[in-house]
């Protein structure tokens, strides 16, 4: 009888788990309060001066669990005229090849500067001897926000979608990489797969993990003027599900 017991309390403690929730790297919700801890998202990156690294939040240049300006609960990524990056750094030397990882990023700028890049996959390893530096990214350029694809260090970083974007409005990109050799990537934007320009289809075969690549949020260079951007939402998983949230998936 109470090994019955026991079998049935264990069954119904499984029964409540969402099914799903263990393939979380990462799932980062600033308005909910067991989901908000910004430490569980990685490692805190700040710059001042290019190669001035900070090891903690300061005044003027810190990320840290705010409001946006319109009293919505978000991380907010702060930095003055001249710093360089308020970013985390997220699966910090845990990326594996062969793998395909879902990232779900929902997002505001206060500003809309030329350079400042909000996400990048950020090559650690094989950049110094071929590989691209940044073989993925979103760079404000002329006003616009593109997606880029750079495919080796022998090459520029190329836009492979791009929109008009407004200060003080919440977006939601979902970016799906396939760390294969080669690889391949998918984009979301504001819940709809997106086509990018250089195939004219929803997949782009690419080099996305030329050695070792990992994703970085908030802000990076951009430096000419002071930098604010807030950040509702990341989750960052190894299936579709996973990003329902933070990517906004249309149903
Ligand atoms: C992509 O990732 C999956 C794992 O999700 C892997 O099985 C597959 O071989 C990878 N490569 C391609 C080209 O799809
Ligand atoms: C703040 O509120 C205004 C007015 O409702 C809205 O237009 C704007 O998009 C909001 N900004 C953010 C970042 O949610
Ligand atoms: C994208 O293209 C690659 C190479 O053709 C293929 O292996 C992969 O399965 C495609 N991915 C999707 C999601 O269709």
């Amino acid at each position: 009888m109470a090994s019955n017991l026991k079998v049935i309390i264990y069954l119904s403690f499984f029964a409540l788990i969402p099914s799903g929730i263990c393939s979380y790297f990462v799932n980062f919700d600033a308005s909910n309060d067991t989901l908000n801890d910004p430490s569980k998202i990685g490692q805190l990156n700040l710059e001042a001066a290019r190669g001035d690294k900070v090891s903690s939040n300061q005044p003027d240049l810190y990320i840290k669990l705010g409001k946006d300006d319109n009293g919505t609960a978000a991380l907010h990524c702060h930095r003055i005229k001249g710093d360089i990056r308020s970013e985390y750094h997220a699966l910090a030397g845990k990326t594996e090849k062969d793998t395909t990882y879902y990232i779900g990023y929902q997002f505001s700028l206060a500003e809309i500067e030329q350079s400042l890049m909000i996400w990048q996959f950020k090559e650690f390893e094989a950049n110094s001897h071929g590989g691209a530096n940044i073989p993925l990214s979103m760079e404000i350029v002329n006003g616009k926000l593109e997606f880029q694809y750079q495919s080796s260090g022998n090459s520029h970083r190329e836009s492979q979608w791009s929109t008009e974007v407004t200060a003080d409005t919440v977006y939601s990109a979902g970016i799906v990489i396939n760390t294969s050799t080669p690889g391949w990537v998918q984009f979301y934007w504001n819940g709809d797969l997106q086509k990018f320009s250089s195939t004219g289809g929803h997949n782009l075969t690419a080099t996305t993990f030329p050695g070792r690549a990992d994703p970085k949020f908030g802000a990076y260079r951009g430096e000419a003027v002071g930098i604010d951007t807030y950040i509702y939402k990341i989750q960052i998983g190894t299936e579709q599900s996973d990003i329902a949230s933070a990517a906004d998936l249309k149903k």
